[in-house]
């Protein structure tokens, strides 16, 4: 039987299981996109970026940061990016403990609130940062599509 997740800070060097947790989810192998989107997470706080790892193998991973003074909001709060957690280990409250020591270091720099956006079509997404806690927000996410030919695809 495996052993229980080990939650822990991330590090560069998991980049390589990101990516392979990250293709698993999506069947998009990115190895660009999350390159560069870990040296930001790490850049900015690796603390409050956490992985999961059974067996000494990186099984699921959280991207956060701490805020303050954005978008008018004079609070300091944690922002979940994105995350994940391997097929052949969800439903093991592996992404539950995730998201609890990453508001545990969260609370440590005096965060108040944990915020993040979740796609209306993403309703795995929705129900899981429902089952941790989240409720809506009076926030309100607007967009502008531009005409460029990046979003024409
Ligand atoms: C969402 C996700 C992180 C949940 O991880 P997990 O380890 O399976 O979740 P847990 O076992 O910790 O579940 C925690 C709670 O969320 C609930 N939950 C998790 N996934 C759920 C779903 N799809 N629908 C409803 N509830 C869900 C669980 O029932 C549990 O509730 P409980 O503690 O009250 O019983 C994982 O399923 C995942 O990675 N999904 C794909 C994410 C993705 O596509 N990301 C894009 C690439 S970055």
């Amino acid at each position: 039987m495996a052993e229980q997740a080990r939650i822990r800070s991330l590090s560069e060097l998991d980049v390589a299981r990101i990516i392979a947790i990250d293709e698993r989810l999506t069947g998009v192998y990115r190895p660009e996109v999350w390159e560069r989107r870990i040296v930001f997470y790490l850049r900015r706080d690796p603390d409050a970026s956490r992985v999961a790892e059974v067996d000494g193998k990186v099984v699921g991973f959280m991207l956060s940061d701490i805020r303050g003074g954005e978008f008018g909001l004079e609070e300091t709060s944690g922002w979940i990016e994105r995350f994940g957690v391997d097929p052949d280990y969800q439903g093991r409250s592996i992404g539950r403990r995730l998201f609890e020591s990453a508001v545990e270091h969260m609370k440590g720099q005096g965060a108040t609130a944990v915020r993040t956006l979740v796609d209306q079509k993403d309703s795995d997404l929705a129900s899981f940062l429902r089952a941790v806690g989240f409720q809506n927000s009076p926030l309100v996410a607007l967009e502008l599509k531009l005409d460029t030919p990046a979003a024409r695809g």
